[in-house]
């Protein structure tokens, strides 16, 4: 049987530690950063971006997700998200759909400041993300 591979978050949780002290907070003072691995080792991170007219609020992981895409990357192979939260946050449902267009298996690692992790995947965040959309 094939060992079961383990996703190294070590790195990744840095780099989303790092770029979530230049999250812009004004309105909900509660900053976030992601760092998106690429199967070649590339790292990409983004943070959260708000706006005056709340829905208009990018999340950390899309701003991620931007910059690698925007890099001419598309093959990811993990994600970590950091905040201060008591419990890890996890991607908002949003994120986890734009996560899913890339990678519906995507091993996704949340901390908080403590050190507290939580591993999950957009398998399990988002179960069955392509059904029902352009017929599919
Ligand atoms: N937020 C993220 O950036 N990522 C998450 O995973 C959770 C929520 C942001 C959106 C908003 O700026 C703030 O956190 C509060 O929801």
């Amino acid at each position: 049987m094939e060992p079961e591979k383990h996703t190294d978050f070590t790195s990744l949780i840095e780099s989303a530690r790092l770029v979530r002290e230049h999250a812009y907070v004004p309105y909900s003072h509660f900053a976030v950063g992601a760092a998106l691995r690429t199967k070649g080792g590339r790292i990409f991170t983004g943070c959260n971006v708000e706006n005056l007219s709340f829905g208009l609020t990018i999340c950390a992981e899309r701003v991620a997700v931007g910059a690698a895409v925007a890099a001419g990357e598309r093959d990811f192979e993990a994600l970590a998200v950091v905040a201060d939260s008591k419990e890890p946050v996890t991607p908002c449902g949003a994120c986890r759909q734009v996560l899913a267009e890339f990678s519906t298996t995507l091993p996704v690692c949340s901390a908080n400041l403590e050190g507290a992790v939580y591993e999950s995947s957009i398998a399990e965040l988002l179960p069955r993300a392509k059904e029902g959309i352009l017929g599919t």
